[in-house]
């Protein structure tokens, strides 16, 4: 066993961590004030090959594997976890059921798109009566010749409005519930697609999250995703990665936060001498740095496994599961080492600490994750 980085690894942690600091920390707070996307930073991300970093080659990607692409996404997250956001949506949600279930034509067509950073991905499976139980969903997708019409509403979508190919999930046969339901490709600009509401957002704010609505939206019957009846399958295997993308997000916004209090409990002094002297501060900054490593380790393990094809959805769920919950403990606690000032605009550490909140929640409730992986547990997994 080897837990060090490969030179590759290395080569992209090192260029986004400079890439972030330059070009990405700077703004963070300010479009996190404006609530603003910036598809500058998104097409520089392109420029160097962050987009497509698991895609092969021949579609527009750098060929690297899982891992690179979860140190992508913590680098950023350490700085600003919306642009950590955007990445993994746009990889793990729309690149990743394109690249496993995409005919040849399909990848060519879109996931070349998305790997090489001309057009952003998106993934439409939440909708208002359908959360936690996503089987539930109630947009339907009609065969008329060669075309499906879809009809219906998807809510909380990561990338709504700045995408222009989202991966939707929609009911061909109402009678089969899971079974009945179908992936499709649609383009932003098919006739009867339209944005609806953008959320005013507690944390992760620089990322946009609308609704998505289906308005008799002919999609060309080429655009289905796998076969008929696929789609929940496709949904699930394809949140399996997508959580861990998020577990590499709260990872970042964790790391993030430990920086900051870190070089805060340094300097800061207190009953003359740096409060990181005094074992209060002291102690919780060794629990933060324990929690982060132990976070990364199931995150880069269950990356890892996905790389070399090995089953990964029960280390996902885990890496998810704990990495957010770390999250929000190591954040909570920067802002009460700095105080006062924590809980200021003054410092970034309240910023994190929003951030994190949403990483207990979105790609599967912490509690969704307890369920999957105890279900494993009790099957022959
Ligand atoms: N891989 C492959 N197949 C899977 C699977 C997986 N990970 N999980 C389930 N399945 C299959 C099952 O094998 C079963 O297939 P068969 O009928 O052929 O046996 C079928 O799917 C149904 O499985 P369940 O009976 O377990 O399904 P369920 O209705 O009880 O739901 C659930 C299971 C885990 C609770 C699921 O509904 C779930 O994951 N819910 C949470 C939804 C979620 O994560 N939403 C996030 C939205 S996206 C988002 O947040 C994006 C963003 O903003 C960034």
């Amino acid at each position: 066993m080897n837990f060090l980085l490969t030179d590759e690894q290395e080569m992209i942690c090192k260029m986004v961590r400079e890439f972030a600091m330059k070009e990405v920390a700077p703004s963070a707070a300010q479009r996190d004030e404006e609530e603003r996307f910036d598809r500058h930073i998104f097409d520089k991300m392109a420029e160097l090959g962050l987009t497509g970093i698991p895609w092969p080659e021949k579609y527009g990607g750098i060929g690297a594997d899982y891992m690179s692409y979860c140190i992508a996404v913590e680098e950023l997250s350490r700085v600003c976890a919306s642009t950590g956001v955007t990445l993994s949506a746009h990889t793990s949600l729309a690149g990743w059921p394109i690249y496993k279930f995409g005919t040849e034509e399909q990848k060519q067509t879109y996931l070349r798109a998305l790997a090489e950073g001309t057009k952003i991905g998106a993934y439409g499976l939440t909708e208002p009566g359908s959360g936690s139980d996503a089987a539930a969903m109630k947009t339907t997708a009609v065969r008329d010749g060669d075309h499906y019409v879809l009809n219906g509403s998807k809510i909380f979508i990561t990338n709504g409005g700045v995408a222009e190919i989202y991966v939707v999930f929609a009911v061909t046969d109402s009678s089969a519930r899971h079974k009945g339901v179908s992936a499709f490709i649609v383009d932003s600009d098919t006739a009867g697609f339209s944005v609806g509401k953008k959320e005013q957002k507690l944390g992760i704010r620089s990322s946009p999250t609308t609704t998505i609505v289906f308005e008799d939206c002919r999609v060309p019957a080429e655009n289905r995703l796998g076969a008929e009846g696929e789609g929940f399958k496709i949904a699930m295997m394809t949140l399996d990665g997508g959580r861990n993308g998020i577990a590499a997000q709260a990872v970042g916004i964790a790391q993030g936060a430990l920086d900051a209090a870190n070089a805060y409990a340094r300097e800061r002094k207190q009953f003359g001498k740096s409060i990181g002297a005094q074992q209060g501060v002291a102690f919780k900054l060794a629990d933060m740095a324990t929690k982060i490593e132990a976070s990364r380790l199931l995150t880069y393990q269950a990356a890892w496994k996905e790389s070399e094809g090995y089953p990964y959805g029960l280390e996902s769920a885990m890496s998810k599961l704990f990495a957010g919950d770390t999250a929000m403990e190591v954040t909570v606690e920067a802002v009460q080492v700095f105080g006062g000032y924590g809980y200021t605009k003054e410092y970034p550490v309240e910023r994190f600490m929003r951030d994190a909140k949403i990483t207990q929640i979105y790609e599967g409730t912490n509690e969704i994750q307890r369920l999957v992986i105890s279900k494993m547990l009790l099957s022959d997994y």
